[in-house]
């Protein structure tokens, strides 16, 4: 394929990463999620458009939720997947991104396995990419999502400030998109944002991005207004031993005891979570493993209603993109 410039990113037509984006640039779009008159569903305001979502890596939540916000708004959706795409003999993401521009699409949803990946793929194209999670870097619409989840659930939709909020996100931190989405997101709006899980999960580096962190749930339950629990992401572990970059946690069973022991959600740790306190878990969960089942279906959890808020959040985000003018105001 013909070589060509790298383009400059456009901030403005993109959705990339939630570090670096201000609080009231965070406000307005969750509002505008919360908002169903704003959205304009029955207008359909992306008739005419094309969503083309490129998943490079496995989803169903994000995937499935982008084509329902897009055919919602009236936009047609073009779906193409990693395996059974020219990926598989060896093209590149950024080639793969130019291809399908080249067809016309109004703009590209990416999910892939390289940290930075949408970014390459913005420097490349015309139109508008959206982050549907890059490697370990971030995943910005779920970071939306669980602020306007947890501000609604809180009482907090308002103002959409966390001041004096705890929210603790448990788990597999280093090898999380959706912790650093929401340490740059949660943490924006004024939460205190604590990262907990073993060292080798959870280093104290992590606190370059703004968190504090702890090896100790038990200490910080009581107090935490959120628990956010991860899933253990040994796919990345083994990426990591490949990369010489870490040792890979193995999934076996006295490994996951060992886990479950320090830092499951357990129906005992359920117990002593602050009264009125919620449980989210972005997904997919692994019931059993980071969080009990009875735990995962409690009244308190808000994991099914994260998943909807998803669809309202997308829905907002092409919007914004694809038609600025309707909501910039
Ligand atoms: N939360 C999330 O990204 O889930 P999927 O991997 O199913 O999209």
């Amino acid at each position: 394929m013909e070589a060509r410039p790298t383009g400059s990113i456009s901030r403005e037509r993109d959705l990339l990463a939630l570090r670096g984006m201000d609080a009231r640039e965070i406000r307005r779009l969750v509002r505008l999620a919360a908002d169903p008159a704003a959205l304009r569903e029955d207008e359909n305001p992306l008739i005419g458009r094309i969503v083309a979502n490129l998943f490079f890596e496995d989803s169903t939540r994000t995937r499935l939720s982008f084509s329902v916000a897009a055919q919602r708004l009236g936009a047609r959706v073009v779906d193409l997947a990693g395996p059974g795409s020219s990926v598989s003999k060896g093209e590149s993401l950024v080639d793969t991104a130019l291809t399908v521009e080249a067809m016309g699409v109004s703009a590209l949803v990416v999910r892939c396995k390289q940290s930075g990946g949408a970014e390459l793929i913005s420097r490349a194209v015309d139109i508008g990419v959206i982050n549907a999670g890059d490697g370990r870097h971030e995943h910005p619409t779920q970071g939306l999502l669980d602020i306007l989840t947890l501000a609604r659930a809180a009482g907090r939709l308002s103002t959409l400030d966390f001041s004096g909020m705890t929210l603790a996100i448990v788990g597999d931190i280093e090898s999380s998109r959706v912790a650093r989405s929401n340490i740059a997101g949660m943490g924006a709006l004024g939460a205190r944002v604590v990262c907990v899980g073993p060292a080798s999960m959870a280093p104290a580096s992590l606190s370059t991005l703004g968190c504090e962190v702890s090896s100790d749930l038990d200490s910080i339950l009581p107090s935490a207004d959120a628990v956010m629990m991860l899933r253990i992401q040994f796919e990345r572990h083994e990426d990591s031993a490949r990369g010489a970059e870490g040792v890979p946690m193995k999934s076996s069973h006295e490994s996951i005891r060992e886990y479950r022991a320090g830092y499951a959600l357990t129906r005992e740790r359920h117990a002593v979570m602050k009264r009125g306190a919620f449980v989210m878990h972005p997904g997919p969960m692994n019931r059993g493993v980071e969080i009990d089942a009875e735990v995962a279906d409690a009244p308190n959890s808000l994991i099914l209603t994260q998943v909807a808020r998803g669809v309202d959040v997308r829905m907002a985000v092409l919007l914004d993109r694809l038609r600025p003018e309707l909501t910039r105001g």
